[in-house]
């Protein structure tokens, strides 16, 4: 059994946890009502290109057997039926559209990914503090279906903005005949839990057409650019406005005599010619910029070349999840993402000194979170959070191998830092993983560690194999990860491929780490003045938040259901 201990709810002091699991089973069972300040949800939606191109093997292949592990989320299967019926059954407005969607969608796949969604929307709104806020990033092929169901359990008089996100630039596929317009928005539906939210105004820059129309003065001396303010009262004496000179100008005045006196003091108070109305001096560089509206062009989407760039092929700019936190949440609030991905909310909760909780259903991003998280805010990040759900013992891998050998072989990689290898076609075959190294003075050869990972049996024969891959793809180290025990005739066969030999020392060319020693902490043996297999995130600007103090009665919770996956057999 995977569980030490199944923890009720969250009901200690604030921490920062990662969960591994299925959110809707995490949410139900871990977090507590009324407990969070801020949630950002970035479901995954039935299109290919996000999980062809997160499972796909560079050439195509192996899409199809990887896909699967979400395949039940968009199908209308027995699993959906009961979430239907019991969504229903609870009555209600969320039971009233569901029954809408029905007759309208019929059963289809859309319909799936609405009852998918329905209940975690209910857990989320649950977890919100009455001050809370949620942000629900979609596109436009669900988002009319999901506001429906937001108005459902938020209600329409929670609504706030719809915000149109532009995504991506023009499409240029007019010339292949493309009959519609280019899709490059995402919505993000913006709902609060009560009648009172976290609000701090933010301000996007003026455009240049706006700066040239009104900013048209340059102070002589400093060049700021500014725009001339009215000083005159409104509503002359009627209003109690003041009544007296200003630069040989009688007029009555927006300000007290003492005020207007300080204001020339300053040098706010300009008069452009002889006998013309003194005007205040409003600089440009003291404005706060444009209130934000709820279109927003003016964040891109990550280049290719991005220093933020992960790889993960949902991931979305920090810019953008800075905006919604910073909007709706303030230091010290929690912030929750319930399906986190590569942790771009929580990478950017944690810089703003937000405390948060994140929750993936993949070994695959929970791997690549905590890499990013080490690299953006260095190795005492590690004290800031917990993770929940992961194997934690022998017992435990054996049970996620058995489970999902899938999953067993991304945890086991991320255990030791690398990643999937991710061109397994022809003579990779073998290859679970790569790690990449460098040991050479600044510019020089990049050297690679190959990776097997293994959950059955495994004998001598295999490691001669996997020698014969290292010297055959000239890699520097082989390591074998394998979940039971290496026999002597194993370890001697390692032994014989001697030494890889670096600065550092020397290193076996051949290794075998069993899971049990991982779990002791054992590591590969090489050279890692710089490891560079994953795309390390920039090194965060501001500093560290302080470091959360862990309650140690938390128990370590382990998930022991896993309803989204069915058992699948590697290849
Ligand atoms: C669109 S991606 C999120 C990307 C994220 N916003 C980022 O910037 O990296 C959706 C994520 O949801 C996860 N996911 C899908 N179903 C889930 C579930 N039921 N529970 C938890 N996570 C889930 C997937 O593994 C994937 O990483």
């Amino acid at each position: 059994m995977l569980a030490r201990s199944i923890g009720t709810q969250l009901d200690f002091r604030p921490v920062n946890l990662l969960y591994y699991g299925d959110n809707l089973d995490v949410l139900r069972r871990h977090i507590k009502d009324a407990t969070v300040d801020l949630v950002y949800l970035d479901p995954p939606f039935k299109s290919n290109q996000d999980y062809n191109v997160l499972f796909a093997e560079k050439d195509g292949t192996g899409a199809a057997s990887q896909f699967k592990a979400f395949e039940d989320t968009w199908e209308w299967n027995i699993e959906s039926v009961r979430v239907f019926e019991e969504l229903v059954e609870s009555g209600g407005r969320v039971s009233d559209v569901m029954r809408a969607f029905r007759q309208f969608l019929a059963t289809n796949d859309m319909l799936a990914y609405l009852t998918m969604m329905a209940p975690r929307l209910v857990e989320l709104r649950r977890v919100l503090k009455l001050t809370g806020s949620i942000y629900l990033h979609c596109d436009p092929t669900a988002s009319h279906y999901l506001k429906l169901l937001m108005d459902a359990v938020f209600g329409p008089e929670c609504f706030r903005s719809e915000i149109i996100w532009k995504r991506s630039s023009a499409h240029s596929d007019t010339k292949q005949g493309r009959k519609q317009h280019g899709r490059i928005h995402d919505v993000l539906l913006f709902y609060t839990k009560g009648q009172s939210w976290v609000w701090n105004p933010q301000y996007t820059i003026y455009d240049d057409e706006y700066v040239k129309g009104f900013y048209r003065h340059v102070e002589k001396g400093t060049n700021r650019l500014y725009r001339l303010g009215d000083l005159t009262g409104p509503g002359g004496a009627a209003k109690g406005n003041p009544e007296y000179e200003v630069m040989g100008v009688t007029r009555y005045w927006r300000y007290s005599k003492e005020k207007m006196q300080e204001l020339i003091k300053e040098g706010r108070v300009i008069q452009t010619a002889p006998g013309t109305v003194p005007a205040y001096k409003r600089y440009l560089d003291e404005m706060p910029g444009v209130p934000l509206q709820d279109m927003w062009t003016d964040i891109r989407p990550i280049g290719a070349q991005a220093a933020e760039r992960l790889g993960y092929p949902t991931q979305k700019p920090e810019t953008l999840l800075e905006r919604i936190v910073r909007a709706s949440s303030r230091e010290g609030d929690c912030v929750l993402d319930p399906f986190c991905g590569c942790g771009t909310a929580i990478s950017v909760a944690q810089r703003l000194k937000r405390n948060w909780i994140g929750i993936d259903v993949t070994h695959l991003a929970m791997g690549l979170i905590k890499s990013r998280l080490l690299d953006a805010f260095g190795a005492d990040v590690v004290k800031t959070y917990k993770v929940i759900g992961e194997p934690v013992s022998v017992q435990d891998a054996a049970e996620l191998a058995k489970e999902d050998p899938y999953q067993f072989q991304w945890w086991a990689l991320g255990l030791v830092g690398a990643r999937r290898n991710e061109e397994k076609k022809g003579s990779d075959q073998g290859i679970d993983g790569r790690l990449y190294f460098h040991d050479e003075p600044e510019g020089g050869n990049t050297k690679q560690i190959i990776l097997s990972v293994k959950s059955g049996h495994v004998s001598v024969p295999f490691l001669r194999d996997l020698r014969g891959v290292i010297e055959r793809e000239k890699a520097e180290i082989g390591v074998l990860i394998t979940l039971g025990d290496a026999t002597k005739p194993m370890r001697s066969e390692a032994a014989s491929a001697g030494f890889y030999k670096s600065p550092w020392g020397s290193h076996p060319r051949l290794q075998i780490l069993t899971i049990a020693e991982i779990l002791e902490g054992a590591g590969i043996n090489y050279p890692h003045p710089s490891n560079v297999t994953f795309k390390r995130a920039p090194r965060a600007e501001t500093p560290l938040p302080e470091q959360l103090e862990l309650a140690p009665s938390l128990p370590y919770e382990e998930l022991t259901e896993r309803p989204m996956r069915k058992k699948r057999r590697k290849s």
